[in-house]
């Protein structure tokens, strides 16, 4: 079992998530977190932290293999983040807002022109 990140968290990248992990398995793309699957040891205490609701339990109906792929691609690809930073500028706007998947961006890092 492990943790995924969601759709919700695209443009908003809260990163309340990765203040409290006690794995430090978050992994940084441009616009969005992901979880590394093989190294989330399933404690849950991420998933109140976030103010979009975007990390489900992967036994959950949003954890769709889309996901959990999505998840398990990029934190093989993106750089480790192990302490909280700023959101991105939108995040409130974006916070709700349906049908991001369209802009989720597979560029690693941080810069918000990447976003
Ligand atoms: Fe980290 Fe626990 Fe969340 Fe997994 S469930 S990502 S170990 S805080
Ligand atoms: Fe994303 Fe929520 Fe973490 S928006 S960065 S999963 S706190």
């Amino acid at each position: 079992m492990t943790f995924v990140v969601t759709e919700n968290c695209i443009k908003c990248k809260y990163t309340d998530c990765v203040e409290v992990c006690p794995v430090d398995c978050f992994y940084e793309g441009a616009n969005m977190l992901v979880i590394h699957p093989d190294e989330c040891i399933d404690c849950g205490v991420c998933v109140p932290e976030c103010p979009a609701e975007a990390i489900v339990a992967d036994n959950e109906p949003a954890a769709t293999d889309f996901w959990l792929g999505i998840n398990r691609r990029y934190a093989d690809a993106w750089p480790n983040i192990a302490s909280r930073k700023a959101p991105l500028p939108s995040a409130d706007l974006q916070n709700g807002r349906a049908d991001k998947i369209c802009e989720l961006s597979t560029c690693p890092g941080v810069t918000e022109e990447a976003v």
